[in-house]
């Protein structure tokens, strides 16, 4: 596979006079992909049912008349002023019953009926439209749904929703009320219509109510996608795709990727820093300008798993942007390295946002890769010198890693409804898994538990997965020589009950007598090095015990193919378990220096030096700030 490089482009941002002019610049910077359309819903149809379409045929023509191929936005996104007037109850609810208001973006309700219709409709004229349109070669459904906290609404729509949703899943009001332990504070109920949201209760509500509000949260999104999804495909051969974007765990990614064809995703290395991920101020500092070096990563690999292989970053971070708290330029060499991280890791495209700032309204302080008087930005020349070195790379090809990490949304919306300790964060959890991988020097691949068993894999990490239901332990067993659990792993059945013994636990013939949860300040120590912070289960039974705390309590027990952690490992302690995986399963670790990663495919190895100075690495210099590529005696390309 080969590569390309893409822009977002507002063509009804600037004159049409400038279009032509814009797509050869394009060409001439090595792109051949732009995005278009996505926020343009009042230039389409200025009012109800007039729809005004001749500005965008001619942009499409223009860009398509330069060799660009184009990814069609659907504007869902941006619904119009006019909008709300037609339906007023559309806007969705927070969660102290406040409808949110127009003047931003992403001001719809996933529940609501007539903005379904809507959406459909307008997808439905759009793919009539350009559907058959030779320049038109993919499709983006939406934009970064979830982003701006918009899964959750309190509508009265999604409660009429909600309580059908619970009909079909439950079936009868006893088997809701026993499945939910309403008993519990007499909250049983008559019948499905006296259920209401899970919000402005007098103190918390029933986990298992939230949990069940939180799955439909994900399916009303699930739902809304399809529908636009089952709109165009009637109308068009080109892929169907979705830009998602970072540290966003609100809807299961994996289920809206199964209708569409590729996964994208929306990378800003530099604001994630700052906006979106814990670190400590040294480390935050170290890479201020960089970005973190495992952050890009895990998103490419967890989207490569959502695209089921096919994936892009649709919008690349090109300088500073507009909406973290401060925000630093990046260094010189990050867009190229950002660029070419991103294909290592098997993105078919990535695409720059913007190709021009803009002097007005809420992102003028945005970098593009233009300035907004048409001068070059800086990211420019990184951009074309990005394209004239993926010329010369040659095909990628992406291989299985060795190890892989189960990733569930479904966990993370069950350990935010009750963490139990305020440090204990799935998300985080994950991470600190990832990064002692990528620190190992190993590639990773993310599975989702529904795609289980996987073959071939040597261990897998399934730390803080909620519930172990059905056969999905022995899936994962099948799915390679050793599964890592715990913490946590396991604790709950489907409807938020305690699961005791646990599944993963019974079969080493142990049990989880207590938990406890620690402030940040707090840490139990292990014998030989390490601690477990946030979160701690007290294992006792007979299985061999791999790792100890201090007081002589399990820290890691295993057999055979299956070891339970019973803490959130800090960093040291993440490491010495994936030493000792790695051990067990006969997997070379190549251990890597702060800053410098690695990624293998089958036909190259990349080291990625995220510091802003040299690494020397087995004798190798690489230079900051780069990424410095091996060619391996190469498979033919299929
Ligand atoms: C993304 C979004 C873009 C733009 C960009 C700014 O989240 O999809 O439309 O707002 O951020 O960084």
């Amino acid at each position: 596979m080969k590569p390309k490089l893409g822009v977002c482009y507002y063509p009804e941002h600037w004159p049409e006079a400038m279009w032509a002019d814009d797509a050869a610049r394009m060409v001439e910077t090595g792109i051949s992909w732009v995005r278009i359309g996505e926020f343009a819903w009042s230039r389409m149809e200025p009012v109800p049912g007039d729809l005004r379409f001749d500005w965008l045929d001619h942009a499409v023509d223009t860009l398509g008349a330069a060799g660009l191929k184009v990814v069609m936005g659907t504007p869902t996104a941006t619904p119009p002023r006019w909008m709300l007037e037609k339906h007023p109850d559309m806007l969705a609810v927070d969660a102290n019953g406040n409808a949110r208001k127009f003047g931003s973006r992403r001001h719809y309700c996933f529940s609501h009926p007539g903005y379904l219709q809507e959406s459909v409709r307008i997808a439905r004229i759009m793919g009539e439209r350009y559907g058959r349109n030779p320049h038109v070669a993919a499709w983006q459904i939406d934009n970064e749904y979830g982003c701006h906290d918009t899964t959750i609404s309190y509508s009265t729509a999604a409660l009429t929703a909600f309580r059908g949703w619970l009909k079909d899943r439950y079936g009868s009001i006893d088997a809701l009320n026993e499945a939910w332990g309403n008993i519990f504070w007499a909250m049983e109920y008559g019948d499905f219509d006296q259920i209401d949201l899970p919000n402005r209760t007098v103190t918390e509500p029933n986990p298992a109510h939230v949990l069940a509000f939180r799955r439909f949260s994900s399916d009303q999104v699930v739902a809304y996608n399809k529908a636009q999804v089952d709109a165009l495909r009637t109308l068009t051969d080109a892929p169907l795709l979705h830009n998602y974007m970072g540290r966003v765990l609100d809807f299961d990614h994996f289920k809206v990727g199964e209708d569409l064809d590729i996964a994208t995703w929306d990378s800003y290395p530099i604001g994630f820093l700052s906006d979106r991920l814990e670190a400590d101020e040294d480390h935050k500092t170290a890479f201020l300008q960089q970005g973190d070096p495992d952050m890009q990563a895990f998103h490419h690999d967890l989207y490569r798993a959502v695209g089921r292989g096919r994936w892009w970053v649709m919008e690349q971070q090109p300088g500073p942007v507009n909406w973290a708290p401060y925000n630093p330029a990046p260094l010189p060499g990050m867009v190229q390295l950002w660029s070419l991280e991103a294909v290592a890791h098997g993105a078919e495209v990535v695409s720059y946002f913007r190709w021009r700032q803009a002097p007005f309204a809420q992102e003028q302080m945005h970098a593009g890769l233009l300035t907004p008087n048409n001068s070059p930005a800086p990211a420019l020349t990184e951009v074309k010198q990005t394209a004239d070195e993926l010329s010369k790379l040659g095909g990628i090809v992406q291989v299985q890693a060795q190890v892989a990490i189960v990733f569930d949304y479904d966990s993370d919306w069950a350990w935010a409804t009750q963490p139990q300790g305020a440090g204990f964060d799935y998300f985080r959890l994950i991470f600190s898994a990832y990064r002692a991988l990528r620190c190992a020097g190993l590639s990773v691949d993310f599975i989702s538990p529904v795609s289980l068993p996987c073959n071939g894999y040597k261990f897998i990490l399934a730390p803080g997965l909620a519930t172990l239901g059905g056969d999905l332990e022995r899936r994962l067993r099948d799915s390679c020589e050793l599964v890592v659990l715990g913490p946590r792993s396991g604790a709950i059945t489907s409807d938020f009950q305690i699961q005791n013994p646990r599944p993963g636990l019974r079969g080493l013939n142990c049990n989880v007598d207590l938990v406890e949860t620690l402030p940040p300040n707090i840490q139990r120590e292990v014998e030989g090095g390490g601690a477990a912070r946030h979160w701690i289960d007290r294992v006792s039974g007979s299985a061999p015990n791999l790792l100890r705390f201090r007081d002589g309590t399990p820290t890691l027990s295993g057999d055979d193919g299956l070891w339970y952690l019973a803490g959130f490992p800090d960093d040291t302690l993440w490491d010495r378990i994936v030493e000792m995986a790695a051990r067990e399963t006969d997997v070379a670790l190549h251990p890597m220096p702060m800053g410098l990663r690695r990624r293998e495919t089958a036909t190259h190895v990349f080291l990625i030096n995220y510091n802003a100075q040299p690494v020397v690495w087995n004798g190798d210099v690489i230079d900051s700030c780069s990424v410095a590529v091996t060619q391996k005696d190469a498979p033919e390309e299929e």
